[in-house]
């Protein structure tokens, strides 16, 4: 019989970790060197282009609804699946942690230092999850509220990051207290006052998306937790569309919580989410869906992140997908999606007969914009796309027309391409 150890070498793997693998996926030549390479450089990002499995007949700009995999990240999943797969017999559970065939009961540290490193958090201050919505509903569901108590939040969130302070309104009486802001913003000082005159002295909760999904505007997040904080307001940000797609630095907007996933703009496998809570406030959250650690607060984040059986090759994709988008350098990955995104935009703004639904204030969009031509529904809109060049932005409803995103493995003549497609749409 071959041994635990050669059957694990003969599939490429350690036998501590598959994810101890030095990460030589990612061609040298795209890996992070200061000062290299413009925001512009066809050659550089025709080589980050090829990493991924997207065929090259059709043009993905959706990742705000699901993100597309790197070839590195679909490769190590499908990896640890076959050997679980394969061996998961040769697992002598008793006397073996270091070996992982399952997740949701280990500390998963080694992630969770790396997440830390991207959102400048400390790694005992995050637990993974499933994705957005389970976090957001771990903070809601966890945290002590009275009848009375008000959770201020906008008109523009999104089912996953409001649902669950919706069912606290019901079950106990919390009150969620809408604030309108208009579609498209104007400019930041427009939003920050819209929240700062809806707070009351009942007010507990301000729960906000830091970019908004129907629309790409980036909200003045850090000013309204600021003017919050004055007021003892607990701020929890939902970042679905951020992760992987802005800098997010928790130090600086300092919220008290942030919730996220890596399966949009990060390129993770579906099914891997993250939750930060301030060290003050966390310990004070009950937990929700309760394991062995349940009560123990040692490490607060693995207190969340034990949540019964998961899958572990979904998290050894995850590991591949942070190292990709540190490779390449998070802030080369942001400025190279805004590049894309301005382009988009500019060209948009000569087309009569289109609106655009993003924020006039360009310092407020990035790799997201929100927009229609007269006369179209949405979903003609995506249709038209698809039918003339295959090409997937994604309906955003009738008045508002698509929401098209750009990542790093669009180009500059996808997004000229689909310009063209507008115009002749719009003639
Ligand atoms: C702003 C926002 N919040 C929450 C979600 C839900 O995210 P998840 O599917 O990770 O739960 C989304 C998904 O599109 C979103 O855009």
């Amino acid at each position: 019989m071959i041994s635990r150890r050669k059957a694990i070498k003969s599939l490429g793997l350690t036998a501590l970790s598959l994810s101890t693998l030095p990460q030589a996926s990612v061609a040298e030549s795209l890996t992070h060197k200061p000062g290299l390479p413009p925001v512009n450089d066809p050659a550089y990002w025709k080589g980050v282009r090829d990493q991924y499995m997207l065929s090259k007949e059709q043009v993905f700009f959706n990742p705000g609804t699901i993100g597309a995999m790197p070839r590195v990240v679909v490769e190590r999943v499908t990896k640890h699946m076959n050997y679980l797969a394969t061996h998961v017999a040769d697992w002598a559970y008793k006397d073996d942690n270091s070996e992982n065939f399952i997740t949701g009961y280990q500390h998963l540290l080694f992630i969770r230092n790396k997440v830390a490193k991207l959102l400048n958090c400390d790694a005992k201050e995050l637990a993974l999850t499933d994705n957005t919505t389970n976090s957001m509903s771990y903070i809601a569901h966890g945290m002590e509220l009275k009848s009375g108590d008000e959770i201020i939040t906008s008109n523009q969130e999104h089912g996953g990051g409001i649902s669950s302070w919706k069912v606290r309104e019901q079950r106990d009486g919390a009150v969620v207290k809408i604030v309108d802001i208009p579609k498209p913003i104007k400019s930041k000082e427009e939003v920050i006052d819209l929240f700062v005159k809806s707070f009351t002295s009942k007010t507990r909760v301000l729960m906000l998306s830091h970019i908004i999904s129907g629309s790409g505007a980036i909200l003045p997040v850090k000013e309204i937790c600021a003017e919050a904080k004055k007021r003892n307001i607990f701020t929890v940000l939902d970042g679905a569309q951020t992760t992987g797609h802005i800098k997010v630095d928790l130090k600086d907007i300092d919220c008290d919580a942030y919730v996220g996933c890596f399966h949009k703009w990060i390129g993770a496998p579906a099914g891997t989410g993250y939750m930060f809570v301030k060290p003050e406030y966390i310990k004070d959250i009950w937990t929700t869906v309760a394991s062995y650690r349940w009560d123990n607060h040692d490490d607060e984040g693995f207190r969340f992140t034990q949540r019964g059986t998961g899958n572990y090759s979904m998290i050894e994709g995850l590991d591949a997908a942070l190292d990709f988008h540190f490779q390449i350098g998070p802030d080369r990955v942001y400025e190279r999606i805004r590049f894309l995104g301005d382009r988009l935009r500019e060209g948009l703004r000569t087309i009569n007969k289109v609106k655009i639904f993003s924020p006039e204030d360009n310092a407020m969009c990035a790799g997201i914009t929100v927009y229609n031509i007269q006369g179209y529904t949405g979903t003609q809109l995506q249709d038209a796309f698809w039918e003339k060049a295959r090409m997937r932005p994604r309906a955003s409803g009738d008045v508002f027309g698509v929401r098209h995103c750009t990542h790093i493995f669009n180009s500059p003549e996808e997004i000229d391409k689909a310009l063209s497609i507008v115009k002749q749409l719009a003639s």
